[in-house]
């Protein structure tokens, strides 16, 4: 309370984006003061009680968008909520963010999907490496490919295409070639999981149509197998 009024009135601050947790500067690291200490959600709305003209924005732990959804409800007062790791871990969900917090203030344009998304992304990648080789003679395919490796994880094949991000970033081959390792991965992926590369608004694609098929058809030649071994069953008792 004592920081934020010094800091307010005296610094001229009035936008604060808190991370609800206490932070140990000693004892723990910043990757455990991310997770060990307990999120305390309600400090950050007894802020905003105390201090009702300046803007909260909340940070921590925001892993589900139903979640911010309840966080951000009018009568809690916020302006925002931040999200670190869900945009890391759960990189399509993000296609979700704009259209559900934003669609009423603003025109949101259409969703691209997410093969252009990632080509268009490996363009960017390769720019900023072409500049950071120029400047500073290197840059790491592996840094580089971090914002999109967990773009299909928990989907079909999802997991290889994330292995194939890692492995080809290491090969002397792939070596200041972002595009590349991006784009080839993304090739092998099309031909593993292709619906899943045209969805345009955070839409998973857990099992693609090919596979339920398959199951479904494993399903009916089942069912059909029982019922002619009842069915011969029957006709010897008769
Ligand atoms: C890989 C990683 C790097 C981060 N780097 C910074 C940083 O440089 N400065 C900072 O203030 N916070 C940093 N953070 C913390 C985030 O801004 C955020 O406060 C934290 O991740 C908690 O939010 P989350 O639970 O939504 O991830 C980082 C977090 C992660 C996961």
């Amino acid at each position: 309370m004592n920081f934020i009024t010094i800091v307010s009135e005296r610094g001229g601050v009035n936008k604060f984006i808190i991370h609800a947790r206490k932070a140990f500067l000693k004892g723990l690291d910043p990757k455990q003061n991310r997770n060990i200490p307990p999120l305390k959600y309600d400090w950050v709305i007894r802020l905003k009680e105390e201090f009702p003209h300046l803007e909260f924005v909340i940070n921590g732990g925001f892993l589900k968008m139903e979640e911010i959804h309840d966080i951000l409800k009018p009568e809690n007062g916020l302006s925002g909520c931040m999200v670190g790791r869900l945009a890391m871990h759960h990189t399509w969900d993000v296609a979700r963010l704009d259209r559900e917090f934003y669609s009423q203030d603003h025109e949101v344009p259409d969703s691209r999907n997410r093969e252009e998304i990632i080509l268009e992304y490996s363009d960017y990648a390769q720019a900023i490496m072409d500049e950071e080789i120029a400047k500073h003679g290197s840059c790491s395919n592996t840094i580089m490919c971090r914002p999109i490796i967990n773009m299909f994880v928990g989907e079909y094949k999802g997991a290889q295409f994330k292995r194939s991000l890692m492995n080809k970033s290491r090969e002397a081959d792939y070596k200041g070639k972002v595009k590349l390792v991006i784009n080839d991965s993304l090739a092998w992926y099309k031909t593993q999981n292709p619906e899943a590369l045209v969805t345009i608004n955070g839409e998973k694609v857990i099992k693609p149509s090919w596979i339920l098929a398959a199951q479904e058809a494993d399903k009916l030649q089942y069912h059909e197998a029982k019922a002619q071994k009842l069915q011969e069953q029957l006709e010897k008792q008769a």
